[in-house]
């Protein structure tokens, strides 16, 4: 049964890749988490391990091979697949750590495309895109385009581009994987203001540093939670 104060509730979730003639790869052997709205979540864990298979399962980008997922109260492990990537974009943001900006498109353009998927008219969203890239710090630089800009200013168009359907949550993996210390921490210190103004945020890490500002550090370990952290009290489920 779904815990309907979850964002995040999953159950027994297994991952087998099969490698066709030789044995499968079992990447997650059973994983159970919940995940409460507003709750910064970190996922640590040694190469290998799992980390970036849960983040794909977490954000709809591949299913359980078995167990049960409930994204906000639904039932995403089985559902059809033009529903899955729906739910996708309307309730998931993506960070990723070489950001995946479109290269030919401005920082404006860029912003707009989890738009173009979602099948919306981008002159309605206009002052969003706006609001969201002088959020970002970028108001002044909505023509530019990604090679004109450094590797923090295009993380940052990303996280603008992650919010601009209003997700229910933001997934990143190793989002200052690229960035020096100084523009790594200006791009978490966003990310600490997204997650103050209510979002739910689950970020891959390797660094002890960014794990230090969630509220919980779940290590994995051969395809399992190993062990969690709680460095502060996430907000109660209400
Ligand atoms: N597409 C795939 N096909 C086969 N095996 C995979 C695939 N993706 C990941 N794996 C294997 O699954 C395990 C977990 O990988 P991954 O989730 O990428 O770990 P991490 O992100 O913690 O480094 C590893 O043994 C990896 O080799
Ligand atoms: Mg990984």
């Amino acid at each position: 049964m779904p815990d309907e104060s979850a964002i995040i509730h999953i159950e027994g979730v297994e991952k087998r890749y099969a490698l066709g003639g030789e044995a499968d790869v079992l990447a997650l052997r059973g994983v159970h988490l919940k995940v409460h709205p507003g709750t910064y979540l970190a996922i640590m864990g040694p190469s290998g391990s799992g980390k970036s298979t849960m983040l794909n399962i977490l954000g709809c980008l591949d299913r359980p091979s078995s167990g049960s997922y409930w994204l906000g109260g639904e039932n995403v492990a089985t559902m059809p697949d033009d529903q899955l990537s729906e739910a996708r974009g309307l309730k998931i943001g993506f960070i990723f750590q070489s950001y995946n900006l479109i290269a030919q498109l401005t920082v404006i353009e860029n912003i707009q495309v989890p738009l173009l998927y979602q099948g919306r008219d981008v002159r309605l969203f206009h002052q969003r895109c706006v609001d969201l890239a002088k959020l970002v710090g970028l108001g002044e630089r909505l023509g530019h385009r990604p090679n004109q800009l450094s590797g923090g200013q295009q993380q940052r168009v990303a996280i603008a581009r992650s919010l601009v359907n209003d997700p229910l949550m933001i997934l990143a993996d190793e989002p200052t994987g690229n960035l020096d210390s100084r523009t790594g921490t200006e791009v978490l210190d966003l990310i600490d203001r997204l997650n103050a103004g209510g979002k739910t945020i689950v970020l891959v890490t390797h660094d002890e540093r960014v794990a230090a500002r969630a509220h919980r550090v779940v290590h994995m370990k051969d395809g399992l939670i190993d062990r969690e952290v709680v460095n502060r009290p996430p907000p109660m489920p209400s």
